[in-house]
């Protein structure tokens, strides 16, 4: 609370009375945030949700801090006109929309809050699985055009579930499966195997002895190099037939348009997706995937909550805090 007091003070005031730091907000966050920039640090806050990538490169220069979610691409580019940034608040987990190694050369600090989403992502996780195998907006959608045809699905009771990243994310959706009365193999290319045995989940070293026997795969990693289209052709075609697909993590983890084939070759038996490779989908192959009867998706709203939105920002105030002091 004193240092509150007196880091108001500093920046407020600043060595000969320098101007109040100011903030960009280009993506929607909770306004729990805005308060606390605003009306808590007295910063000069501007919220600027449609500001777009010309209007980000016109304008960065002016900023002290930029506060973004997945939406805002902060590349080199965008780094190298922020010649006053000296810190990006990513309030939410993912990364890969950052330029960490241009933000570190250029001295600009980074707070996220991969803590914040963790029961949010993995609930929508075990949702989209449920809604793939019982197709519930497949049957939905009927209803509404008048057709009460019985739509048949399977029971996830007994099934194996592949969870590929076991991460705090993965292991949360191996934990409610589990529940499920699921079996629950686990993939990293970390050691899980603390982890598995907690929650009775069998480790697997081999990404492709996961897809072989999983009724269901669930994709739980970050995105970075290695995993771009972790999941192309091949690993589609080594995948159960009939498996379902979840993908809760990033859209450019799966070659989107392999599974768009796999989809009508029937070598997938549906994917359920909260991202896609392009957010929206533009492409006409896109519109095909998403239209096509067995796949359902949903606009990147994992960590859509109120619940997630309010923790992610307690988590990036506090990592703001410790930012600030090295100002
Ligand atoms: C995240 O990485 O936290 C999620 O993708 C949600 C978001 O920030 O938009």
């Amino acid at each position: 609370m004193n240092f509150i007091v007196g880091l108001e003070d500093k920046l407020r005031k600043g060595p000969n009375n320098a101007p109040r730091l100011r903030v960009l907000i280009t993506d929607h966050v909770d306004h729990l945030l805005l308060d606390y920039l605003r009306n808590r640090l007295g910063f000069d806050v501007d919220e600027m949700c449609d500001l777009g990538r010309e209007g980000l490169l016109n304008r960065i220069c002016d900023y002290d801090i930029l506060v973004v979610r997945s939406r805002t691409l902060v590349d080199k580019e965008v780094l190298s006109r922020a010649a006053n940034l000296k810190i990006i608040v990513r309030a939410g987990s993912g990364l890969d929309n950052v330029d960490l190694e241009e933000a570190a050369a250029r001295g600009v600090k980074v707070v996220n809050a991969p803590e914040g989403n963790v029961y949010s992502v993995a609930e929508l996780t075990i949702a989209l699985m449920m809604n793939a195998a019982r197709r519930i907006s497949f049957a939905h959608n009927l209803v509404r055009e008048g057709d009460w045809t019985k739509v048949r699905g399977t029971e996830l009771y007994g099934k194996t579930l592949g969870i590929i990243g076991f991460g705090r994310i993965g292991s949360m959706v191996g934990r409610i499966a589990k529940c499920l009365g699921m079996r629950v193999l686990a993939y990293d290319i970390r050691d899980v195997s603390d982890t598995a045995r907690l929650i009775d989940a069998v480790v697997v070293k081999d990404m492709d002895e996961l897809l072989k026997k999983s009724d269901v795969v669930s994709l739980h990693v970050p995105l970075t190099r290695e995993t771009y289209h972790l999941i192309g052709k091949r690993e589609l075609w080594t995948m159960k037939r009939g498996a379902i697909l979840v993908n809760t993590a990033r859209g450019k983890v799966v070659d989107t348009k392999a599974l768009l084939e796999a989809l009508e070759e029937g070598i997938i038996g549906a994917a359920a997706l909260d991202i896609l490779e392009n957010e929206p989908p533009k492409e006409e192959w896109e519109l095909k995937l998403i239209n096509h009867p067995r796949v359902i998706v949903t606009p990147h709203i994992g960590a859509e909550t109120d619940e997630a939105q309010r923790r992610i920002c307690e988590i990036v105030i506090s990592k703001l805090e410790e930012a600030l002091k090295g100002l």
